[in-house]
C-alpha cells in the first residue's frame, strides 16, 4: 500500500488525478471505477485540466440509491453525468452507473456485477470512506466477499448525506453498491480522503483489524492500494 499525504483537498486531487493520468496514456482503453460524495469531486475537477484522450475511457459508477425519480439532481446517475461525464468529455453510453430505478433493483445489481465483469473488470477504482467505514455503501456488517446488491442505508450514512437533500426525510432508504468483494477484484484501488472527520476511521481502516465492522479495513487485503489523504485526514495514521 502506497501513502501519499498531501496539505489539501484540493492537493488529493491532483495526486488522485495525475495517477489517473497515466494509467489512461498508458492504457486508452481504461475501464474507472467512479465514486461520487464530495471526496473525488477535487479528482474530477483535476483531471479535467490534464491533456489525456477520454475517448477510449469507460467506467462504472460504484453506487446508486434506489427509489429516486429518474433525472433528480442527488441521483448518482446525474452527479455522475454532471461531474464526471461532462467534465471530463466522457462518452455517456460508455459509463454506467446502476439503475436505482429498475422494477426489480435486485436484478438490476446481478445485472450490474455481470457487466462490469464482461467489460474485463475495472482498472482503477476510485475510492471514498464513510464515517462508520463503509466502502461504497458496503456498511458494517457487510461480508467482506460480497457482490453487487441491494443494501439499506444506516441512519448515520444517510444523516452524512442529507446535507445534499432538502430534508433529510428525502435522502433514501436503500441503494445498489458494488460489493466489497467486487471491489476487490479492481486491479488497482484509490482511496481519496479529506477532512478531520476522516482521520479516526482512516486509521481504524489502515491500521486497525481486517473486519466486517470496518468495511474499509478490507483495503489491507488487496494487492495494490493507493491512499491520498490530506494533513488533517492521515493526522491518526501510524
Ligand atoms: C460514493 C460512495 C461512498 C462515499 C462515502 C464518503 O459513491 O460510495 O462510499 O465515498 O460516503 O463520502 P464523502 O466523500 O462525501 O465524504
Amino acid at each position: 500500500m502506497e501513502i501519499f499525504v498531501v496539505p489539501t483537498a484540493a492537493a488529493t486531487g491532483s495526486v488522485a488525478a495525475g495517477i489517473l493520468a497515466a494509467v489512461i496514456r498508458s492504457k486508452p482503453g481504461a475501464v474507472l471505477g467512479l465514486a461520487t460524495g464530495g471526496s473525488p469531486l477535487p479528482i474530477y475537477k483535476a483531471l479535467a485540466g490534464h491533456s489525456v484522450d477520454m475517448s477510449g475511457v469507460s467506467g462504472f459508477a460504484l453506487d446508486e440509491y434506489v427509489g429516486l425519480p429518474i433525472g433528480h439532481p442527488e441521483s448518482y446517475a446525474e452527479v455522475i453525468r454532471r461531474e464526471v461525464t461532462e467534465r471530463l468529455h466522457l462518452d455517456p453510453a460508455r459509463v454506467a452507473v446502476p439503475d436505482g430505478s429498475a422494477a426489480d433493483p435486485g436484478r438490476a445489481a446481478a445485472d450490474y456485477e455481470a457487466a462490469i465483469a464482461a467489460a474485463g473488470g475495472i482498472d482503477v477504482q476510485i475510492l471514498g470512506i464513510g464515517h462508520n467505514g463503509h466502502l461504497a455503501f458496503n456498511e458494517p456488517g457487510s461480508a467482506l466477499d460480497s457482490r453487487t446488491r441491494v443494501e439499506v442505508l444506516t441512519e448515520r450514512t444517510r444523516a452524512a448525506n442529507a446535507r445534499y437533500f432538502s430534508t433529510p426525510a428525502e435522502v433514501p432508504l436503500r441503494c445498489i453498491t458494488q460489493g466489497l468483494g467486487t471491489i476487490m477484484e479492481a486491479r488497482h484501488l484509490l482511496l481519496v480522503v479529506n477532512g478531520a472527520d476522516k482521520a479516526a476511521i482512516l486509521a481504524a481502516a489502515l491500521n486497525g483489524p481486517v473486519s466486517a465492522g470496518c468495511p474499509a479495513s478490507v483495503l489491507q487485503r488487496h494487492p495494490h492500494v493507493t491512499v491520498v489523504a490530506d494533513e488533517a485526514a492521515a493526522s491518526q495514521l501510524a
